[in-house]
């Protein structure tokens, strides 16, 4: 359906039996390839190119208004507030958390940080090295547990500052009930942070009216896994968060006023992106966005999990196959985990380029916490993999798809793994 939308929707690779297959990118959950939309308006864009903020040219005029609309783009696709939220752009999702984490040294001083064991590195490393920190637990199937969450929440009595969690995991896909999760939160005096890399390309989504329960707080995602990649990374925030105190970066464009002796910073968002601006990263995720919208996130969310039934359907029956999913699909985005039993993941993953021209990702996908909990490791066995390099890692495969991705594709995958699926001893001998 938004088959040609992308670059390189339509290139080839060599099998290793040296005949030519259309490419499958099923590893989207990582970083999206380019719209071409984004593209022509890249170079469209190009001969106005200039400064941002610095020049009374006619080109850096334009160029900061182009720069400063990205900003009310990004609040009118995620229902931000205009008067209310700052959009602040940096490189990716790590580094909006990171700076989010700093910001907050204030704020969260004795107080605890929920995070998850479900949550990207990137979700548990800024929060874990700063701040006391506890972790939500997971369902043996990896949903997050609200149980745990909200019994944690009783247990620290109004000491929990905030609540980090993901949109949908980047290892099972499974989606959180953001809103309750915020409501909960809220209900003990606690502030929500939702890591929206996986969710904001698939899904609708609305941070909710300012003084809604169900209100979200803060958000974070990237460009480069919603078909800008161009280096943008968004955290939206309230305003009044970066009020007091200074950024973790300080320099050229975070100032008012500067002499030897005095600062005076300048408002959010300026102050808090130093240097110059990634100007044609913001020109990429302002277009995309305008393209995802002008298809539809409800359009494109249900064209994305029809494939992921569809594969989930055809796999299901697949022998030796085990699929990391509670097969409810309403919940998830379209990212599916599974291992061949017997079979190393490493091995797998090879198999599938080698022999289908199928692109996937195996490992543990920065989210080694949550696979070591899925694949059901005791902290023992953890013990042994840490203290041996040489022992084959555990890990999982995982597919992501993209909204160009499409049925034959899904079909051609899911023959291969059938095909391995059936004949796990040919194959590990030829590994
Ligand atoms: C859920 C989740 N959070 C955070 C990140 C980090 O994103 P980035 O690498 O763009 O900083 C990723 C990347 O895969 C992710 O999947």
């Amino acid at each position: 359906m938004f088959r040609h939308m992308v670059a390189g929707w339509d290139s080839s690779t060599r099998l290793k039996n040296g005949s030519e297959v259309h490419y499958i990118n099923f590893d989207n959950a990582a970083t999206t390839p380019p719209f071409k939309s984004v593209l022509n308006e890249i170079m469209e864009f190009a001969p106005n190119y200039s400064s941002v903020h610095r020049g009374a040219g006619y080109k850096s005029i334009i160029s900061s208004e182009y720069y400063e609309r990205g900003r009310d783009i990004v609040l009118d696709f995620i229902g931000g507030n205009k008067d209310y939220h700052t959009v602040i752009f940096l490189k990716n999702t790590t580094e909006a958390i990171n700076k989010l984490s700093y910001r907050l040294k204030d704020e969260l001083q004795d107080k605890i940080v929920l995070s998850s064991y479900m949550e990207h590195h990137s979700n548990l490393l800024p929060w874990k090295y700063r701040y006391n920190t506890d972790y939500v637990k997971v369902q043996s199937c990896g949903r997050l547990s609200l149980e745990d969450l909200e019994q944690k929440l009783q247990y620290y009595r109004g000491r929990v500052g905030l609540v980090a969690v993901s949109g949908a995991s980047n290892v099972t896909g499974y989606t959180n009930p953001i809103h309750k999760i915020a409501k909960i939160a809220h209900k003990y005096g606690a502030k929500i942070l939702v890591d929206g890399a996986q969710l904001i390309p698939h899904s609708p989504f609305d941070m909710k009216a300012i003084g809604s329960e169900e209100h979200i707080d803060y958000l974070a995602f990237s460009s480069h896994k919603m078909y800008a990649p161009f280096g943008i990374g968004v955290l939206v925030a309230p305003k009044s968060t970066f009020e007091k105190g200074y950024s973790e970066h300080i320099g050229g464009g975070t100032i008012k006023y500067v002499s030897i002796k005095d600062t005076i910073w300048a408002d959010p968002p300026e102050k808090e992106e130093a240097g110059t601006p990634n100007l044609m990263g913001v020109i990429a995720l302002s277009e995309s966005i305008n393209t995802l919208q002008s298809l539809g996130m409800k359009r494109i969310e249900e064209h994305e999990r029809n494939l992921t039934v569809y594969a989930l359907n055809l796999m299901r029956d697949i022998p030796n196959l085990v699929i990391y999913d509670d097969f409810d699909t309403d919940n998830k985005v379209s990212i599916i985990s599974f291992n061949i039993e017997g079979l190393h993941h490493q091995h797998l993953a090879q198999i599938l380029n080698d022999e289908g021209g199928i692109g996937v990702r195996n490992g543990c996908f920065c989210a080694q916490p949550y696979v070591q909990k899925l694949l059901n490791i005791s902290d023992e066995s953890m013990e042994k993999y840490r203290s041996d390099e040489c022992l084959p890692q555990p890990g999982l495969v995982r597919i992501s798809f993209g909204l160009y991705n499409n049925y034959d594709e899904v079909y051609l995958f899911a023959r291969l793994l059938d095909q391995i699926g059936r004949n796990v001893e040919h194959y590990r001998n030829k590994c």
